[in-house]
């Protein structure tokens, strides 16, 4: 069975290692706090908050991230504080979602980023102490209704990222299809297992419109008006760790040994994503904005989310080949904290070409460095 298989790799993991030249990483000195008290402060838009709410639940309440072994279904009932800051998320936002409105919160036109709020509401509704309460449970599942019956949809199956136009944009990889999993995973049954699967062909469609298989990256955007048919840090990251959590997701679930093959192709997608992205990596550790272009700028932003996702792959897999890429970048991610908390070197994540301005930061950049930092620690116990 998959899903024993998954938790047996991870408590052998250390011990597998030991024949290899061991990968040294440093303690870390940057201030997590700050650098989280940052991420809060800034994140305003749907898919900040959604990976804001991802980080936290990831670098502080691990035991209920996907990631975990036995984290599905999470526990009934939460200890008095605990993921007190991921579960206030979520409830404000369902305080203040508009009246009659399928999606969570005002998505600035994308149809998939509201819904990575999704699987933070998910988790209150499951350990809400009064079960009366339906509001968690309504909201997600006009979240999900919006995505599934709603949204447009591309020529191929594949939800449009976009409401007004039917387009694709690598960064609903870690949207909408993490959602609509852990959405399944915790429904279980036939109609939680046919959304796991909804969620894997989500990325394969996805996949088979903007993997450029060439290079073995991901363009940004494509279909519609607007395309950027450029190998974007960000989309590549988005991509790599969205696919990671439906994995994980499915790994967790009472699908997990009837789904082994979809397993298998999410783990190549993830693990070709990773080898295409790593062949252009910088002497100083980090990635460029747009991967394989050498007159574009380093983007510290899409390198802690790609050494995160290494750092996650190699927990799942065992497979350590990109561990020393990304201990390189961890160090450049780590360097490039400064003493306030805040990520430098990062693209302006609303631009998607220029760098951030000179005191502006980039709000998903904070959360990356979270993520990374969680992803590192789980590779590491
Ligand atoms: C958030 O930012 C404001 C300034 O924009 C600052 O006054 C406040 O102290 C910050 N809060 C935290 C927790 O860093
Ligand atoms: C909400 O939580 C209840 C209680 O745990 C559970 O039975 C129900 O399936 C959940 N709803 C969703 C949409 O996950
Ligand atoms: C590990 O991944 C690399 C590519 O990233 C691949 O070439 C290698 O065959 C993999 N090793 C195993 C044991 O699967």
């Amino acid at each position: 069975m998959r899903y024993s298989a998954y938790c047996f790799v991870l408590a052998l993991h250390l011990p597998l290692l030991v024949h290899c030249t061991p990968t040294v990483i440093p303690r870390s000195t940057l201030p997590p706090t700050q650098v989280r008290a940052n991420a809060i402060n800034i994140s305003t838009h749907s898919w900040e908050i959604g990976t804001l709410a991802e980080a936290l639940t990831e670098y502080e309440w691990p035991t209920l991230g996907v990631f975990a072994c036995g984290s599905i279904p999470p526990p009934g009932k939460l200890r008095e504080g605990q993921a007190a800051d991921v579960l206030s998320i979520a409830e404000k936002v369902v305080a203040e979602k508009t009246a009659g409105s399928l999606p969570l919160i005002n998505g600035d036109g994308a149809v998939g980023d509201p819904a990575s709020i999704g699987v933070s509401v998910l988790l209150r509704n499951w350990t809400l102490r009064n079960h009366e309460d339906t509001s968690f449970a309504d909201a997600a599942s006009q979240q999900l209704d919006y995505l599934l019956h709603v949204a447009p949809r591309a020529p191929n199956g594949a939800i449009s990222h976009r409401e007004s136009q039917v387009q694709l944009w690598a960064d609903f990889i870690s949207m909408g299809p993490p959602f609509i999993a852990y959405y399944g995973a915790l429904e279980g049954g036939t109609d939680g297992d046919a959304l796991l699967q909804v969620a894997y062909d989500q990325v394969r469609l996805y996949r088979d419109v903007l993997f450029d298989s060439s290079v073995g990256l991901w363009r940004h955007i494509d279909l519609g008006e607007g395309t950027d048919p450029t190998h974007w840090g960000t989309g590549n990251a988005w991509a790599a760790a969205g696919a990671l959590r439906v994995l994980a997701t499915i790994q967790s679930s009472s699908a997990a040994e009837s789904m082994e093959s979809q397993q298998d192709n999410l783990e190549q997608w993830v693990q070709q994503t990773l080898d295409g992205v790593w062949r252009f990596q910088q002497p100083n550790g980090g990635l460029l904005n747009y991967l394989d272009q050498p007159d574009s700028f380093l983007d510290t932003s899409s390198t802690a989310l790609l050494a995160a996702s290494t750092f996650r792959f190699a927990s799942i897999t065992g497979n350590d080949t990109h561990i020393p890429a990304a201990t390189l970048a961890l160090q450049l991610i780590r360097n490039s904290i400064d003493d306030q908390g805040w990520l430098q070197h990062t693209v302006d994540p609303l631009t998607f070409s220029k760098t951030s301005k000179p005191g502006k930061y980039s709000p998903e950049g904070q959360s990356f460095v979270l993520l990374l930092e969680a992803a590192v620690s789980a590779w590491q116990a």
